[in-house]
């Protein structure tokens, strides 16, 4: 992970001299093929790709099962039984309040009056259709299923989930298929899927149900082949033969559900043509995507970004033929310029006519891995910014040029060239803007270091010619214009909760552009709303951050659907448990845009009820202790605060689980 080592080593590397003729056998999750690209690129690896875990619903659990219930009861109700109407209403509002659904407060407050009732009770109706709404949202969030274990094939249950998903991603309704689904995972074969199809449809020929048609050919035989080869172990065996020095066949990675040509995995994973990314389909994706992201900014501030911060990684790239990246292109108004060959050649400018709104200014801060796989795309998005910069356009139809032209007034002898730089990482041979560390370590005083750290990290200009040069400048600048930031979540498997590079790159940026503001405008400038895109299911959706840690704290961490499926991994599962309530803080320390509830019922379900810090503490004693200590660190940072009973029983239990971790064990003597 050298400077100037990127694309491969030579024979003087120490790598290389050290690795010899030793062949390098490596195991690869199948959903990471850019860190994969690297470990061949590098180590001349041959990669053997396993599994991700099984995907499932997340479904609905305790609390929330019964509010659903009250909510069809509630609508069932005709206007003329107004008595129960009110009194389910009343429980409705307890039963969302007590579990954090945030209740309106327009809802809250009764009156008597005709024409304030008439009011509330169209309020009423909406609120609780949203209410529906959110709980549908969350019963049917993806959710991974404890974790793969090599060489070990999913269950007939786990297939079934994992399958569903993949029915769903075709376009195939998994609810209205879930017969031929059912038949599927026992082992019917096309022809036998295909004939009870047609016995459905000739059985009810007048039905306009859409499950009476059927399957497409292509998806059936896809769901066929993905049944067989999730049944049968190729991991052990591709392994076993890369080992004994054989040849492993290649094959793309990527996730599951979108590309089922990852199956069988125990393969070699291969990687990007970088000369046709971003394909014509990302393309058009990325501007559809970009007009998602400026349509739920206009839904809540009635105004157009000027400028948006956004972050690209190499896997959410590499998995979509360039989709983000092209959807970056798209808020400047900017398209990719390919050669005769159909090979990559530049950027060029879409003309404002066919845009038909103002080209929005793009940050872009690039992960050190794009760094590595897409230096043909840097240049790409530095030529994209330039072009914009230089258009003889109104700056109030080019918020780039704007913000440029406004660079170049205060910063006397800087160019045009300098000032729309727009692409910032790490320099050569860095990775990460190092905030993951300084949380997990808790080695902080003050959010301010990690806004410091990121700008610090990531403060590398990528012009045209593609090499890193240190802008604090520049980046500040931009920064301090930023209306939102924004990053693209592309696996089910790994939430923005999930992993602790989330918060490092979105919530770094998030942090460094409340303190570029800050610096410019005064304690008083707030913090940029932040945004991701879900690229996940269907179309895609873009959730604030709130939004999103509440639906990824409610449909895993707090169900015990999510949770059970850890803990059955024993000391691995609790770890997982112990890194998502470390990322949660992660979120709050970098974008105070995490909900104080979130910590309570984490709180109450790991460490207050004493079954299950009993249980914990049996498989993983450090992790469990270090649940304990984050979860007071988060008060000590007043990202929640406890009734002073919460926070007695928490110090308690903190102490308790200290005591064993050093073996002091009650009944015996210290
Ligand atoms: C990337 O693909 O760019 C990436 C992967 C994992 C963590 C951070 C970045
Ligand atoms: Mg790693």
């Amino acid at each position: 992970f050298m400077p100037g080592k990127q694309t491969g080593l030579s024979a003087q590397c120490w790598p290389d001299r050290l690795i010899g003729a030793l062949p390098n056998v490596y195991l690869y999750a199948a959903n990471n093929p850019s860190e994969g690209a690297l470990a061949k690129r590098r180590g001349a690896a041959t990669l053997v790709s396993y599994l991700t875990p099984a995907l499932t619903h997340s479904g609905l659990y305790k609390e929330l099962v019964s509010l659903q219930q009250s909510i069809e009861r509630w609508q069932q109700l005709g206007p003329e039984q107004a008595l129960d109407r009110a009194s389910l209403t009343e429980l409705i509002i307890e039963q969302a309040r007590s579990i954090d659904l945030a209740v309106p407060a327009h809802i809250n407050a009764a009156s008597d009056a005709s024409d304030v009732k008439a009011t509330r009770d169209t309020a009423l109706a909406a609120w609780i259709e949203q209410l529906q709404n959110q709980l549908l949202e969350l019963e049917y969030a993806l959710i991974p299923e404890g974790l793969h274990v090599m060489g070990q094939t999913p269950t007939r249950e786990q297939r079934l989930g994992t399958l569903k998903v993949m029915a769903d991603a075709m376009g195939l309704n998994s609810r209205e298929h879930s017969a031929l689904l059912e038949a599927l995972v026992d082992g019917a074969t096309e022809a036998e899927l295909q004939s009870q199809q047609n016995n459905l449809k000739a059985a009810a020929p007048l039905s306009h149900d859409k499950a009476s048609v059927p399957p497409e050919a292509e998806s059936l035989r896809q769901l066929v082949r993905s049944n067989r080869l999730l049944g049968e172990d190729h991991e052990m065996q591709g392994l076993m033969r890369a080992l004994d020095g054989r040849y492993l066949q290649p094959a793309p990675g990527g996730d599951l559900i979108r590309n089922p040509e990852v199956l069988p995995t125990g393969r070699n994973l291969h990687g990007l043509d970088p000369f046709r990314m971003p394909s014509a389909f990302a393309v058009r994706d990325g501007q559809r995507q970009a007009e998602k992201l400026l349509a739920r900014y206009q839904q809540d501030h009635q105004a157009l970004p000027e400028t948006v911060a956004m972050v690209l990684w190499g896997t959410d790239n590499l998995k979509t033929e360039g989709g983000p990246l092209a959807q970056a292109l798209a808020l400047m108004g900017a398209a990719p310029r390919f050669d005769s060959y159909g090979r990559l050649a530049g950027a060029e400018l879409l003309p404002l006519s066919t845009l038909g709104r103002p080209r929005i200014d793009v940050v872009i801060t690039l992960s050190g891995i794009f760094r590595d796989l897409l230096p043909m795309q840097i240049r790409l998005l530095a030529e994209a910014s330039f072009l914009a910069a230089s258009a003889d356009e109104p700056p109030e139809q080019n918020y780039l040029r704007k913000h440029a032209l406004a660079y170049m007034a205060e910063h006397e002898g800087s160019t045009l060239e300098c000032a729309s730089l727009r692409v910032f990482g790490n320099t050569e041979g860095a990775y990460g803007a190092n905030i993951n560390h300084l949380i997990d370590s808790s080695c902080w005083e003050n959010e301010n270091e990690l806004g410091d750290a990121f700008t610090q990290r990531k403060g590398f200009a990528y012009g045209r010619e593609g090499r890193p040069v240190r802008n604090t400048s520049v980046l500040q600048s931009a920064l301090a214009s930023v209306s939102l930031t924004y990053q693209n979540l592309d696996s089910v498997e790994l939430g923005v909760t999930s992993i602790d590079t989330y918060f490092d790159t979105l919530g770094g940026i998030s942090r460094a552009v409340l303190q570029a503001k800050h610096q410019r405008d005064g304690n008083a400038a707030e913090a940029p709303p932040v945004f991701i895109g879900d690229q996940t299911q269907g179309d895609g959706v873009v959730r604030s951050l709130t939004e999103q840690v509440a639906l990824e704290t409610r449909s895993r961490m707090l169900n015990p659907k999510w949770h059970e499926s850890m803990l059955q991994h024993g000391y691995e599962g609790v770890r997982q448990i112990e890194a998502h309530l470390t990322n949660t803080m992660g979120w709050s320390a970098t974008t105070g845009q995490v909900q104080p509830w979130v910590y309570q019922q984490l709180a109450q379900t790991f460490v207050l009820d004493p079954a299950m810090r009993e249980r914990m503490a049996q498989l993983n004693p450090t992790a469990s202790a270090k649940v304990a200590n984050r979860l007071l660190e988060a008060t000590r940072r007043q990202y929640w605060q406890p009734d002073a009973e919460t926070m007695t029983a928490l110090l308690r239990a903190g102490e308790e689980l200290e005591d064993r971790l050093e073996g002091i064990q009650e009944g015996l003597p210290a």
